[in-house]
């Protein structure tokens, strides 16, 4: 979970017996490989790196200028100066130099969101005996990951927390809840699914893999644990009514992502036209956020969460991953 871990709960939750992940969508290639140390110094178990591959986009002049006009009212209340803002977005895609690193460490398991890299570098990874895993958010999109060898397919629907891994199509109306997507996913394809999405307790994982998942992916539920960095208004939010109240967003970063309403999300629409094409969007937002951050307001802030936040607790992620195992474990 980009921006709310490092390699610490990926650490606790493979040390646990579940399978942790570093995201490295926000990283550069040096914390990569401070992460990807940490992770082989203090476990032996298998670990998953997961890489977001959307093709970055030419930044258009005329709509960062209309985000910004549209964002000025809230520049002027907390006395920014939008000429000053700083460039950078803070997501890239995956890279040869991102392949160059996982050369270096040869993780067991690679994840991708936004469908698959360019087929070179998936050739690079492999090449490397990794294990490929690919998100799914439509039975076409299932299908399509399938037919370029992924090893398996994390079905996320659309309970879940965070990005939407949508790929083939950016109609919202083509996703669909995990009850609906993981039976047609398991039927269709020969590769093992993984279920994602609203999955918060053992019930849950035991009614995934009853539809036909072979695993599960949790998120949400992790956002409290003491491993995970999520900030403190996130955390305040969390343990809120308000996280009983998400939607699923352009405005953060330009692609549709689930997060807790929150005051932008009110006043813009949570789907608005205005905000840039992913992940140019947070450029002008950054400011925003810091600022309003530092006084304790979430109202700017991308606080990711699924439908079901009732799993979260502040419990370590070891303790949080043997109780969602239930009777797996056993
Ligand atoms: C805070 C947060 C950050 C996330 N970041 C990523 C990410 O960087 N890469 C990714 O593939 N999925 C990301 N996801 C989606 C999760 O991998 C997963 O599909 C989702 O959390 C499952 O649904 P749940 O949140 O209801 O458990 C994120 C989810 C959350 C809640």
């Amino acid at each position: 979970m980009g921006g709310v871990q490092m390699s610490a709960l990926a650490i606790a939750v493979s040390n646990a017996g579940g399978i942790g992940s570093l995201p490295c969508a926000m990283l550069t290639p040096a914390q990569m490989r401070t992460e990807l140390t940490a992770i082989r110094a203090a476990t032996s178990k298998p670990y998953n790196v997961n890489f977001f591959c959307h093709r970055t986009p030419v930044s258009d002049e005329v709509r960062q200028a209309r985000w910004r006009a549209a964002l000025a009212r809230y520049y002027e209340e907390f006395g920014i100066d939008p000429t000053k803002i700083a460039g950078g977005h803070g997501r890239t895609p995956f890279s040869g130099e991102a392949a160059d690193v996982l050369e270096e460490f040869r993780p067991p398991i690679v994840s991708f969101h936004f469908g698959l890299p360019p087929a070179p570098l998936l050739a690079r990874v492999k090449s490397q005996g990794c294990t490929v895993l690919g998100c799914a958010t439509t039975l076409d999109e299932a299908l399509w990951l399938e037919s370029r060898g992924v090893d398996a397919i994390v079905a996320q629907g659309f309970e879940a927390g965070g990005h939407r891994g949508m790929f083939l199509s950016d109609d919202i109306t083509t996703q669909a809840g995990v009850f609906a997507l993981v039976p047609q996913v398991a039927r269709a394809v020969k590769i093992p699914v993984i279920a994602a999405g609203g999955i918060a307790d053992a019930a849950g994982v035991a009614a995934a893999l009853s539809l036909g998942a072979a695993a599960v992916q949790i998120g949400t539920a992790y956002l409290l644990c003491p491993e995970a960095i999520t900030s403190p208004v996130h955390r305040a939010a969390l343990r809120s009514d308000a996280a009983r109240y998400t939607a699923v967003t352009r405005l953060f970063s330009g692609r549709p992502a689930r997060g807790i309403v929150n005051r932008l999300m009110k006043d813009m629409g949570p789907m608005s036209e205005l905000a840039p094409a992913f992940p140019l969007a947070a450029t002008a937002l950054a400011p925003l956020r810091a600022e309003a951050e530092s006084r304790g307001d979430g109202g700017f802030s991308p606080m990711w969460c699924g439908q079901n936040a009732t799993g979260c607790a502040e419990i370590s992620a070891t303790e949080l991953t043997r109780r969602l195992a239930g009777r797996l474990a056993e």
